[in-house]
């Protein structure tokens, strides 16, 4: 048994890792998360509180996060600020959480000698033609396109250095787009299935083309446990599950498994600089570690989700408003 620090853990992918460890392991769980407008302790909710702490703060705050792991033995590090169309909007809190906030986890880290897990994203390789046979693999050099995607890379080299330069024991893994419970309503699926609900028409970016490679968040989470326990320090680990689909299809499944004929929606104003592809290679994962995602049926994860917005009204519906009204403004 351990004592773990979640970064971010109130967040989409962080509390789904929290509930992941509750159930599998014995490890007891802080959660180190600033509640910013993503942050939510309803989705921590029902765990129990001899074994999850929640600590409110900012990964920036050094003497906090000092502190913090003077009593961990490792860390999973997924607070960042993580959504494309906000950092074009306003780019500095990627910058003062995703850079400076990693930055601030390593020194500690450093300090104290403890083992760090980094929670990345696919999109610091930038992206892909629609027909390029090949796929993301762990030497694709980046090249990332958004700010978002910049301070997610630049994180990710700052593990790299710290590894090189100072020996902390970290990992990193790079995953593709999570889909499931507890997503904000700022991202496309939830943004959708939300829209449908309150009988709004799905908005797709421009023509729809645009391919994500999509993986349920549980599997994100197996995954993740897998590198903590296996992962060799040093290394970096391209997590996916083999779900390339484009956003026009994942509209109109959306749509028809909700009841809906499959062209009620609108394309809206596409997104800056918009990637078009992204698509993982996990082989070093599977092969080097043994992992497998257990969801291979995308249509029945997305039914689940589904399932799961029209039952939890209560966790979604007081973000709702604000983020069509932030959306109407761009012609979104
Ligand atoms: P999210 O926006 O749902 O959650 C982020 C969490 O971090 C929130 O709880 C928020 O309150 C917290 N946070 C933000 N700034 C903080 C700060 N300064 N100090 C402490 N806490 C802070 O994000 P998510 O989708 O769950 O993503 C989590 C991580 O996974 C991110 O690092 C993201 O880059 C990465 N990732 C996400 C996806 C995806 O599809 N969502 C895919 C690959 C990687
Ligand atoms: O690939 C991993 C990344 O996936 C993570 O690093 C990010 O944190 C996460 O937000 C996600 O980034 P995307 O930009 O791919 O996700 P998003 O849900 O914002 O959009 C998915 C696709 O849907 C993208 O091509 C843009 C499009 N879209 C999005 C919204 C919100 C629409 O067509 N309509 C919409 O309303």
């Amino acid at each position: 048994m351990g004592n773990l620090l979640v970064t971010g853990g109130a967040g989409f992918i962080g509390s789904n890792f929290v509930h992941h460890v509750i159930e599998h392991t014995d490890h007891h769980v802080t959660v180190l998360d600033k509640l910013t407008y993503a942050g939510n302790r309803a989705s921590l909710a029902g765990l129990p509180e001899d074994r999850v702490e929640l600590v409110v703060g900012d990964i920036t705050d050094a003497a906090l996060v000092d502190g913090l792991f003077a009593k961990v033995d490792a860390v999973v590090h997924y607070a960042a600020e993580s959504h494309n169309d906000n950092s074009l909007h306003d780019p500095r809190p990627f910058l003062d959480t995703n850079i400076i906030g990693t930055y601030t986890l390593l020194e500690a880290a450093r300090k104290h000698d403890r083992r760090l897990h980094h929670i990345s994203t696919d999109e610091v390789y930038g992206d892909l033609e629609l027909d390029d046979p090949d796929r993301f693999t762990e030497n694709t050099p980046y090249n990332p396109s958004s700010p978002y995607s910049s301070t997610k890379a630049g994180s990710d080299l700052l593990v790299r250095a710290w590894v090189r330069s100072f020996g902390v024991q970290a990992t990193i893994s790079n995953c593709s787009n999570n889909y499931g419970p507890y997503q904000h309503v700022e991202k496309f699926i939830p943004r959708q299935i939300t829209n449908v609900i309150r009988g709004i028409r799905p908005k797709l970016y421009g023509a729809g083309e645009n391919v994500r490679d999509w993986i349920h968040a549980d599997d994100h989470s197996s995954a993740v446990l897998t590198i903590l326990d296996k992962g060799v320090i040093g290394e970096t680990y391209l997590i996916g599950a083999d779900g390339e689909r484009n956003n026009k299809d994942v509209v109109e499944l959306i749509l028809t498994l909700m009841g809906q004929p499959a062209v009620a929606y609108d394309h809206v104003t596409d997104r800056a600089g918009h990637d078009l592809r992204y698509a993982i290679d996990s082989t070093k994962l599977r092969t080097e570690l043994g992992w497998g995602p257990q969801y291979s049926d995308f249509e029945a994860g997305l039914a689940a989700t589904i399932a799961w917005y029209q039952e939890h009204e209560d966790w979604w519906a007081p973000t709702k408003d604000g983020v069509e009204a932030f959306y109407a403004t761009k012609g979104q």
